[in-house]
């Protein structure tokens, strides 16, 4: 807590020194997402990005957090020890890791779990339960596209009613990603978190209220942003992988991020991550 406290006042006096409007969370304050404990005795079948034989769920939260999982599944030492007296019910073929994280993390209704009296499941997304028609961004999180077209300040308050926050785009990764989304969906352009108040001088603020300048990545297409503040304070993401500026009253369907369970930083899930701890690394196998 100390040292946390130390970095902060040392960080926060560079920033001051170096760029007087400038505030970037990431830089100060990275928090690193929890695994919460979902299902018992269940065992979710989506993409798995890494597995690993551990003994501790310490060490496969680990894994999952370097591998940017949104979920995972873990048998617990205490099943390990009674493999003798192993039930034989639905469960399919010999062991084979103890420990598996996840592309994605199970929706409303847990369509890829299945009864597996070995494994436990856990994701970052404690509650509320996931809407079911979130799309999944691998390494990124879950996201949701408003059936109906918003305005901004609407737009913030749906997400919000979902228990999410507008989307964050400032990221090369995560610009093509919500492309590719509103590909998928057949939506042209759609509200994102971005946005600058109309004071002469603002820079775009994103959605953990960090300024654009905090990172260097811009997708602006060509034209924008336009100069007009008053009318172009709002930004949209589109299937082409730009962003343009357009008016906050207007209305677009929106682009929604969920949020997991517990602190984390909004927009960023797994931006900016303190070192493993300890380092327990047997040998891991990816595929
Ligand atoms: C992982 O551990 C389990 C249980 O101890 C064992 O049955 C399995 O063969 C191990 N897998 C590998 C790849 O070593
Ligand atoms: C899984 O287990 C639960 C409780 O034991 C049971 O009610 C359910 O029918 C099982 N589901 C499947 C698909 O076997
Ligand atoms: C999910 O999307 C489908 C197709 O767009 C729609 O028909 C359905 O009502 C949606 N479900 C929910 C719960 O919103
Ligand atoms: C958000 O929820 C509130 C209260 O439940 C509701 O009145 C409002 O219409 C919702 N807004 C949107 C945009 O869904
Ligand atoms: C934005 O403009 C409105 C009306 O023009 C004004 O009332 C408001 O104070 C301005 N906000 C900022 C942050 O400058
Ligand atoms: C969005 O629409 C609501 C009414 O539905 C209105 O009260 C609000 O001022 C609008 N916001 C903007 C930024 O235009
Ligand atoms: C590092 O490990 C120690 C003891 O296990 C723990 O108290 C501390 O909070 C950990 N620090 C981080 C940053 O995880």
């Amino acid at each position: 807590m100390k040292t946390e406290q130390i970095c902060l006042l040392i960080l926060s006096c560079i920033i001051i020194t170096t760029s007087a409007n400038t505030k970037c969370s990431s830089e100060t304050t990275p928090i690193v997402p929890k695994y919460y404990k979902m299902e018992k005795c269940q065992r979710s079948k989506l993409g798995i990005a890494a597995k690993a034989n551990y003994t501790s769920l310490t060490s496969c939260q680990r894994l999952g957090i370097e591998k940017k999982a949104l979920a995972l599944n873990f048998v617990p030492p205490e099943v390990l020890r009674k493999t003798g007296k192993k039930k034989k019910d639905n469960e399919t073929g010999p062991l084979e890791y103890t420990c598996e994280v996840l592309k994605c993390a199970e929706v409303d209704g847990g369509l890829s779990l299945v009864n597996d009296s070995r494994y436990d499941y856990y994701s970052i997304y404690a509650k509320p339960v996931l809407h079911i028609n979130s799309t999944c961004i691998p390494a990124t999180g879950m996201f949701y596209l408003t059936p109906t077209r918003l305005n901004y300040t609407e737009a913030r308050t749906a997400c919000r009613n979902m228990s999410g926050v507008l989307a964050d785009t400032a990221s090369e990764q995560r610009t093509d990603a919500l492309a590719q989304m509103l590909a998928g969906a057949g939506v042209d352009a759609a509200l994102v978190s971005l946005r600058r108040s109309n004071a002469s001088n603002s820079a775009f603020i994103g959605a953990n209220g960090d300024s654009l300048d905090c990172t260097t990545y811009r997708a602006w297409a060509p034209g924008h942003p336009r100069r007009q503040h008053d009318k172009f304070n709002c930004v949209l993401v589109t299937r082409q992988k730009t962003w343009r500026s357009t008016s906050c009253k207007k209305k677009y369907q929106a682009v929604c991020e969920l949020n997991p369970g517990g602190p984390y930083k909004q927009g960023s899930i797994f931006a900016s991550l303190v070192p493993p701890n300890g380092t327990e690394t047997p040998a891991q196998k990816e595929d």
